[in-house]
């Protein structure tokens, strides 16, 4: 039996061999990698295991990546398999044990077994089946979506409708078939599908991808877009640039949205038909398509609802729109930043309606995507630890410091926006609670731990 010191003496091995390797993408570290594989490999032992020896099992999937320290591509298996060969015959374990670990890693790299298993029967041992398994769980499900931010976070031009094209790229080998075998690796698989789905459905109705514009409002939106332009390259009032935070797309989501709450509430209060008349949605719709535009102006949170107030006022009046809605839009772009009247107080329904659209724009789905993407861009000088540092972990602190704070202590106060919130908060709380479990990685003690199970 191996005992807990020549775990972590084989971890600490694989840690040095793979120190120095940097992949193409720097937060996708190989030495985390293989810990998680390892933390797959024993829960799917755990409960499908019994014809599989642990340690033979658990000793390769530590070691299965070594070989990249030499040769990235197909052959690491091999390489590895060399590395692995001398170094547990180094450390005195007997040698079909040695044998049994490095024909897992030499092999481990032919997925195509587990397409295939009737064919490839005398290759895939029970050990080997698992190690495939648990290997290709690393990468799917939370970890697939936090790996394209992340990489589309180091491309030059960034957008969260970018993002969301490069998730929907990679996810039908993923979506569309299991190749697992082991009942808890489908399992685990079909978990990650179905939020893998729910994730991109919700991130799709975000963007309103393909809303069109209505005809009246055209010119508004032409408008706006020419005033935003090369806006997102101003930095913050921290002084960041987040290059895929365009305000013109924000203020067209906005805008999306804010009609869908006026409908869906519509429907809903029957009783509050004269503020939610004809008239109100279009004064709703030029608030929403207009609000921010203060920020051209100026980077405060309050005084850009000023700015943008006069503004759109000048450019209605411009336009010849009738002198009451102009000053109705106007007031209602004045008063949409402060959002503690948001949750507090009895607000005027149209101002419920503009400021629960704008508050909820760049949370959920797309905040997940914001926060991944973030945590790969480095916000003050850039520190010469910052990319050696990287990896998924940085994306789940900030989603948790972000994302899951939004989820908290707010509620809206329409009842379609209510529903809308809500539904939000699960897909975040979900996304957040898988992300976390999958980021897992193996500690030795779980071993000895484990109801004896080990004592073989
Ligand atoms: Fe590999
Ligand atoms: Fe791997
Ligand atoms: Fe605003
Ligand atoms: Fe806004």
């Amino acid at each position: 039996m191996i005992s807990r010191p020549q775990w972590d003496a084989m971890i600490l091995y694989m840690r040095m061999v793979l120190d120095g390797y940097k992949g193409r993408y720097m937060f996708r570290s190989r030495i985390t990698h293989s810990l998680r594989v390892t933390q797959w490999a024993q829960r799917i032992w755990n409960e499908d295991g019994q014809a599989a020896d642990p340690e033979v099992l658990l000793a390769a999937a530590i070691l299965h990546d070594i070989g990249y320290s030499a040769r990235d591509g197909e052959d690491h298996g091999e390489w590895g398999a060399g590395f692995a060969e001398q170094y547990l015959r180094n450390e005195g374990y007997e040698e079909s044990f040695t044998q049994k670990v490095c024909y897992l890693i030499r092999l481990h790299s032919h997925k195509e077994y587990l397409k295939m298993p009737e064919k490839a029967a005398s290759q895939l041992t029970p050990e080997l089946q698992i190690l495939m398994e648990a290997d290709l769980l690393d990468e799917c499900g939370p970890m697939a979506v936090v790996f394209d931010c992340m990489a589309e976070a180091q491309e030059e031009e960034q957008s969260f409708e970018k993002t969301y094209q490069r998730i929907l790229k990679s996810s039908p080998d993923f979506l569309e078939c299991n190749w697992m075998i082991s009942p808890s690796a489908r399992s685990y698989w079909e978990d990650r599908q179905i939020l893998l789905r729910d994730y991109l459905n919700a991130y799709q109705q975000e963007l309103f991808l393909t809303e069109k514009m209505p005809e009246e409002y055209e010119k508004a939106a032409v408008y706006m877009t020419h005033t935003m332009k090369g806006h997102e390259l101003t930095p913050n009032r921290r002084g960041v640039i987040y290059p895929f935070r365009r305000r013109d797309m924000h203020m067209f989501r906005v805008f999306y949205q804010a009609r869908r709450l006026f409908k869906e509430e519509k429907a809903r209060q029957k009783d509050r038909r004269r503020e939610l008349s004809p008239y109100g949605k279009r004064v709703l719709s030029y608030a929403a398509l207009l609000h921010d535009i203060g920020y051209r102006r100026t980077t405060d949170g309050l005084l850009h609802a000023e700015a943008g107030a006069s503004m759109a006022l000048e450019y209605m009046r411009g336009e010849g729109l009738p002198e009451e809605l102009c000053q109705d839009t106007a007031a209602l772009i004045r008063a949409h930043a402060d959002k503690r009247q948001l949750t507090e107080g009895e607000q005027p329904i149209l101002l419920q309606l503009l400021m629960e659209a704008d508050h909820q724009d760049e949370s959920g789905a797309m905040s997940l995507a914001w926060d991944a993407m973030a945590s790969a861009m480095p916000e003050a000088e850039m520190d010469s630890a910052f990319e050696r540092q990287l990896d998924y972990d940085k994306a789940l602190e900030r989603m948790q410091r972000f994302t899951a704070k939004m989820f908290r202590n707010c509620e809206y106060r329409t009842a379609a926006g209510k529903e809308l919130w809500q539904q939000k908060g699960r897909l975040v709380d979900r996304f957040l609670r898988m992300f976390q479990y999958d980021l897992k990685e193996w500690e030795p003690i779980e071993l000895l731990e484990s109801e004896g199970r080990w004592d073989l």
